[in-house]
């Protein structure tokens, strides 16, 4: 069954979040499934950068640290953040990137776990997760061991040896939502500490950390919330964890920076995750994205997200079953985050001959096809616009072109 034309325009008509389009700079024509790797750009953020570049930074120099409030960017960032996933304010800052948001709650929960070896993930976690809990294990010399065993298996796995569980909450190909609470309390059962990577979960899904009793989470600013590219990172510690040694132990973490003390004295609360000089200038576009988010209600968000990827899948069934796509993604909503995937043996190169047509996804080794859902700016049309344009491919072969063969740097 395909959906009639009138019903995606009445769709996008009733949308009560397609106001938030016109908050963003996307050319016309273009149809752009790739939000969950980089964001569209706010509008606001032309001006806002505008001000920061010439007021700020050119003639208040050093002065905009404080006439600016650059110093305290991190924190009312991070605020801000901590709304959208149910922290509370002073729980979360914005600095850094996930990866090395990732070493910090790593470390920081391996201190409040004495004696525990063990850091636990699974097999298919987003590579920088891995690499800096192998990265870990590396320097402590065998007294740490970095463990990986198959999604399903990661439950039994956890014992009284494991200090810290690290998940990304939806995962980054397939788009399956964990159970945050359920995982986060069968690991408290045993004594570990849980890590959750909400890259993909926040200014997604609807996010409640404290109320799922979480230890500590990161999370990319340049995705759904649209950031910019290498936006600064986020990383949230609860309240009761704000003891935790801070092993990044900058300057910019100590309790009194400018006092210039030779002796590490970490900040009291949330400010101890700071470690260098904040990047003022992605913060300062970060924060245009968390704004236009913020104005947003997340359950608006949610629903709409859920009725594009039901949309996305039901028209690739009904108008591209014969190509070969196999879904890949959850087929029940419930557990499927802001994005729908799809593998096949040629997806690279459909996903440039895609591109080439003004739709842009994305493409994650060996073979998946990966379409981003952003409520705030997509449309249901851009939907079933994208299903014709894979049709069209498909029906003529548009992919097979050694030129859509080439391995690009980024994919
Ligand atoms: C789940 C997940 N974690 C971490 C990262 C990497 O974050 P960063 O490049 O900020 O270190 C990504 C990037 O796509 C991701 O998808």
């Amino acid at each position: 069954m395909t959906a009639p034309l009138e019903s995606v325009e009445r769709l996008d008509a009733d949308d009560p979040l397609r106001h938030f389009r016109t908050d963003f700079a996307l050319r016309d024509g273009l149809i752009y499934l790739d939000g969950n790797s980089l964001g569209a750009m706010p509008k606001a953020a032309l001006a806002r950068m505008d001000t920061a570049l010439r007021r700020e930074w050119s003639e208040g120099l050093i002065t905009s640290w404080l006439d600016a409030d650059w110093v305290n960017a991190p924190r009312r960032v991070g605020d801000k953040i901590a709304r959208l996933i149910g922290a509370n304010a002073g729980e979360v800052i914005a600095a850094d990137s996930t990866s090395v948001n990732i070493f910090k709650a790593l470390t920081a929960a391996l201190s409040l776990r004495p004696g525990r070896k063990v850091l636990l993930t699974e097999t298919t976690n987003f590579p920088t997760d891995h690499y800096m809990m192998q990265g870990i294990a590396g320097f402590a010399g065998g007294t740490i061991e970095s463990c990986a065993v198959p999604p399903e298996a990661v439950l039994d796995r956890l014992d009284d040896d494991v200090a810290v569980l690290l998940l990304t909450q939806v995962h980054y190909k397939t788009g399956r939502i964990h159970d945050m609470a359920d995982i986060t309390r069968r690991a408290h059962d045993v004594g570990a500490l849980v890590i959750w990577d909400l890259s993909h979960s926040t200014g997604a899904i609807e996010v409640d950390l404290n109320a799922a009793n979480a230890d500590f989470a990161v999370g990319c600013g340049y995705k759904f919330l649209n950031g910019g590219p290498g936006a600064p990172a986020y990383i949230f510690a609860a309240e009761r964890h704000h003891g935790a040694r801070p092993v990044l132990s900058g300057w910019f973490g100590h309790a009194r920076p400018f006092a210039f003390d030779e002796d590490y004295t970490a900040a009291d609360g949330i400010e101890r995750f700071l470690c260098g000089t904040p990047p003022v200038l992605g913060l300062t576009a970060l924060e245009c994205g968390v704004d236009i988010m913020l104005r947003a209600d997340m359950r608006d968000i949610r629903r709409k997200s859920v009725a594009l990827s039901a949309l996305f899948i039901e028209q690739m069934e009904s108008r591209c079953g014969e190509f070969g796509f196999a879904l890949i993604s959850p087929r029940d909503s419930d557990v499927r985050g802001s994005q729908v995937a799809f593998a096949h043996p040629e997806g690279y190169a459909i996903m440039q001959a895609l591109k080439a047509r003004g739709v842009i996804g994305d493409f994650r080794a060996p073979d998946v096809m990966r379409f981003g859902l952003t409520p705030l700016y997509q449309r249901y049309s851009d939907v079933t616009d994208t299903v014709e344009h894979l049709r069209q491919i498909c029906d003529h072969r548009e992919w097979d072109r050694a030129e859509y063969r080439i391995p690009a740097a980024v994919t």
